[in-house]
């Protein structure tokens, strides 16, 4: 069988499975001549706020034996600074780009939105749900919903262009998440985010919790079951395509995904810890979907399910 490519209505299209994960190749810069620019089947960028955010001062990211802790605080320009001096090198890449956003409020939402309609670089939008904290309360439940459906209904105000959302790593809310976000005029869903989580620190017999009380992301290969399952429920409870990440480390990973119904792969951590393992990763996946009898790589996803036109 083999990937034929996946059209998300609003204009994205995306020929190859693999994409990278927001905020795993950077601005542009710092990977340019690691990543071949063909490599990537899109590139979403890290997450994108109203005003430019410094974030997290001092170290950002530990190891554990299965994964990576991180706590980056979404450092980025703002959207002004994003459109002049950023988007122009990432455009380089030849790779659609797909521009992650974070808000508190509608109006933000909403302005970020606006402010990408007319880019003839950015392909598409992905909102990332655990972004920010709203600006009256929490991202937890039970108002996740409603900061869903405000995201989505701003940003489908000011923007035509793909709506992709991107879930927080929630499975008791997943399915219902999908289909509200469906519901309200989401594009494509995208899970696998990161997880909350902690490592503590010993100086002498002090403990402290790295990154603080909140402490950090957690992403890597120790996460791939918990993202396995998200994507299979999400695939379960939507229509539409699913990106799906989380864990991602090798081709057969990617293939899992295609199993539990995803149509476009992420991969996030990798691109840090190998960056040279993208550039041959869609090539690989490629090569395993050969050797399985079939015509489409979508005959794999266990769940036989409606998918809603590109
Ligand atoms: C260093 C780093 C920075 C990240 N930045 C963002 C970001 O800006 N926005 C976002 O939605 N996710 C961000 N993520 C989460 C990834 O997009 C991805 O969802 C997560 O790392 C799980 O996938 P993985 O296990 O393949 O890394 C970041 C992850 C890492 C490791």
């Amino acid at each position: 069988m083999k990937f034929s490519p996946v059209t998300i209505r609003g204009g994205l299209t995306i020929t190859r499975p693999v994409i990278s994960a927001a905020g795993c190749v950077g601005w542009g810069d710092v990977l340019r001549d690691l990543i071949s620019p063909t490599a990537l089947g899109a590139i979403v960028t890290p997450t994108v706020t109203i005003s430019e955010r410094i974030g997290s001062t001092g170290s950002r990211t530990a190891e554990t034996p299965a994964g990576l802790l991180y706590n980056t605080g979404l450092p980025n320009p703002g959207m002004t600074r994003f459109l002049d001096e950023v988007l122009p090198l990432l455009a380089q890449y030849g790779a659609p780009i797909i521009v992650s956003l974070a808000a508190s409020n509608p109006q933000d939402w909403s302005a970020l939105a606006a402010a990408l309609e007319d880019s003839p670089d950015v392909a598409a939008l992905e909102a990332n749900l655990c972004g920010l904290p709203q600006a009256n309360g929490s991202t937890d439940s039970p108002t996740l919903q409603e900061y869903l459906v405000t995201a989505v209904r701003s940003i489908r105000r000011a923007c035509s262009k793909s709506l992709l959302v991107k879930l927080p790593p929630d499975h008791f809310n997943t399915a219902d998440l999908c289909r509200k976000a469906e519901l309200e005029g989401a594009d494509a869903i995208v899970t696998g985010q990161s997880l909350r989580a902690a490592s503590m620190r010993w100086s002498g017999d002090q403990p402290s919790l790295r990154f603080g009380e909140e402490g950090g992301r957690y992403s890597g290969p120790a996460i791939k079951p918990i993202s396995l399952l998200q994507a299979q429920l999400a695939a379960g409870a939507s229509t539409l395509p699913i990106i799906a990440g989380g864990g991602i480390m090798t081709p057969q990973d990617a293939i899992d995904f295609f199993a539990a119904g995803a149509d476009v792969i992420a991969v996030g951590t990798l691109c840090l810890v190998s960056p040279n393992a993208i550039n041959t990763l869609n090539d690989e996946v490629a090569a395993i979907l050969q050797k399985i009898p079939g015509d489409d790589f979508r005959a794999l996803c266990l769940t036989k399910r409606p998918r809603a036109a590109g």
